[in-house]
C-alpha cells in the first residue's frame, strides 16, 4: 500500500512528558504507512520511556544526546535535519517549546530542530495552567509566527488531577496532521462534498431499514481532501466514527435529510464524491407508537427514496466532477458500468460487498475504477485511506489537470 507517508523519512522528537507512551503508537502508526523513522529523546523523556522500545519499533539508533560515544554523534542532526521530509515532537514541553522561541541550542532535540528546513510539527503536552501560562502562549504564538505548525492540546483529565487543555491529540490525530503537512495541496481552492455511512428510514420511533455500512470510506475520502487543501463538507448518515480533522460536518439520518443537504450544495460545490450507501426504499408511512407485535405476520409497504446521485447528475454543470460507488454482489462491470452511464459520472468506484475483508465495515476495501471514456483501473486490496488517495490522485489528473482548472 502506498500512501503520501510511504519512504518518507520522518523525525520523532520526543520530550519528558507523562504522554511520551503515546509517541510509542505514533511510531507504531508511522511505521506501518511505510515511514522511516528516526527518534530523538531529550534526557527527561528517558525518565518515561525507554530508548530502546523507541529503537526496536523504528529499527534504529535513537538519539539521546549530542556527544554521545559511536557513530558520528557530533554531527548526526545536522544529517538528520537535512534529510527529513517532516518531524514531529510529541510530546513538547513548556521547555522545549521556550528554547526553540528563544532559539536555544544546548541539547541534541534543541540543536537539531534548528537546523530543519522540512515542516515541524509541534505537539504541546503539559498541565493545564503551564500550558495557559503567559509565558507559553507568548513562546507558542513566536513558534506560530516562525512556521511551526502547533497542534492544539485536546482538554480532558490530565495526569495532574486537573482538567482542561493539555493533553497529548491521540497519535491518529498526529499523523492526520503529518500527512496534512506531506500531501500534495492540489485541491487548494476546491468545494468537495463527499457522503458516506448509511441512511436510516425508520418504521416506528425504534425501528428502522439500514444496511453495515460504517463509514469509513467516505471519511477516509474527506480526510484526504482535507489533507490535500479541499474545503470539505462531510454530509454523514450515523456512524460511530470521530469527525475527521479540517472537515465541515452535516450529520443527516434519512435518504430524504441526506438529498436535501446534498442538493442545498451543489451549487456552490466542484466535486461531489458519493460513498453513502443510500437505502432505496422507505417504509410508506412511520408509525408514530412502537408497533405492537400481535399478528405473526407483517406487511411492509415501502416507498422509493429520491436517488440522489441521479439527480445530481441531471442538474450538474460542465465543470462539476461527480464521482459515484457502486456496492455489488454480482456482475461488477455490468452494473457499475450502467450506473455511470445513468447518473452522468465522472467516475464510478466499483466495489463487490459480499466479502468479508472488504466493502462494508473493513478498513479495506478492493476496487474497480470505471471512467467515462470506457476505461477502467482494478486496484488491488488495500486500506480505505489509501484508496481515497488513488481516487483523488485521478480525479486531480485526469480532469482538474487536464482542463487548467488547478
Ligand atoms: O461505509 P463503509 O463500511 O466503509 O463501506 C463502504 C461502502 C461499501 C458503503 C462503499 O464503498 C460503497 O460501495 N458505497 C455505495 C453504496 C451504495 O449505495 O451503492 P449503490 O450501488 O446502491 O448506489 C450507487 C450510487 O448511487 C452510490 O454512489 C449511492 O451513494 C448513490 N445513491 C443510491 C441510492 C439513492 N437513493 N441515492 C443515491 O445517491
Amino acid at each position: 500500500m502506498k500512501t503520501h507517508m510511504t519512504a518518507k523519512n520522518i523525525v520523532l522528537g520526543v520530550c519528558g512528558g507523562i504522554a511520551a507512551y503515546k509517541s510509542v503508537e505514533l511510531l507504531r502508526l508511522l511505521k506501518k504507512q511505510g515511514a522511516s523513522v528516526r527518534v530523538i529523546m531529550t534526557q527527561n523523556a528517558r525518565a518515561f520511556v525507554g530508548p530502546l522500545t523507541f529503537e526496536a519499533l523504528s529499527g534504529q539508533a535513537v538519539c539521546t544526546g549530542l556527544f554521545e560515544k559511536g557513530e558520528d554523534a557530533s554531527i548526526r542532526h545536522i544529517d538528520w535535519a537535512q534529510a527529513s521530509d517532516a518531524v514531529v515532537i510529541a510530546p513538547a514541553t513548556a521547555n522545549i517549546i521556550g528554547k526553540l522561541a528563544g532559539g536555544i541550542a544546548d541539547d541534541a532535540l534543541s540543536t537539531f530542530i534548528l537546523a530543519v528546513i522540512s515542516p515541524v510539527i509541534i505537539c504541546p503536552s503539559m498541565n493545564i495552567h503551564m500550558y495557559e501560562s503567559k509565558a507559553v502562549q507568548r513562546n507558542l504564538e513566536i513558534l506560530r509566527a516562525d512556521g511551526y505548525s502547533i497542534l492544539n492540546p485536546e482538554s480532558g483529565e490530565l495526569a495532574c488531577g486537573t482538567t482542561g487543555p493539555g493533553r497529548l491529540p491521540e497519535p491518529e490525530v498526529i499523523m492526520d496532521r503529518l500527512l496534512y503537512c506531506l500531501a500534495p495541496k492540489d485541491l487548494i481552492g476546491k468545494q468537495v462534498i463527499v457522503t458516506a455511512g448509511p441512511t436510516q428510514e425508520p418504521i416506528d420511533p425504534v425501528r428502522f431499514i439500514s444496511n453495515p455500512s460504517s463509514g469509513k470510506m467516505g471519511y477516509a475520502i474527506a480526510r484526504a481532501a482535507a489533507q490535500r487543501g479541499g474545503t470539505v463538507t462531510l454530509i454523514t448518515g450515523p456512524t460511530n466514527l470521530p469527525d475527521p480533522t479540517g472537515v465541515t460536518m452535516m450529520r443527516v439520518r434519512t435518504a430524504r435529510e441526506m438529498a436535501k443537504a446534498v442538493f442545498d450544495q451543489i451549487d456552490e460545490s466542484h466535486i461531489i464524491i458519493k460513498t453513502a450507501a443510500v437505502s432505496d426504499f422507505r417504509p410508506h408511512k412511520e408509525a408514530s407508537q412502537k408497533i405492537k407485535k400481535e399478528e405473526d405476520e407483517m406487511t411492509l409497504l415501502l416507498k422509493k427514496n429520491p436517488d440522489i446521485l441521479k439527480e445530481v447528475g441531471r442538474r450538474k454543470k460542465n465543470d462539476h466532477i461527480l464521482v459515484g460507488f457502486a456496492a455489488e454482489t454480482e456482475d461488477l462491470g455490468k452494473n457499475a458500468g450502467k450506473k455511470l452511464a445513468e447518473k452522468n459520472l465522472e467516475i464510478i468506484v466499483g466495489n463487490l460487498v459480499d466479502h468479508p475483508q472488504y466493502g462494508f465495515g473493513s478498513d479495506f476495501n478492493k476496487v474497480t475504477f470505471f471512467y467515462k471514456d470506457g476505461t477502467k483501473e482494478p486496484l488491488a486490496p488495500m486500506e480505505k485511506d489509501a484508496v481515497a488517495h488513488i481516487l483523488l490522485d485521478r480525479i486531480v489528473e485526469r480532469y482538474l489537470e487536464a482542463s487548467n482548472t488547478l
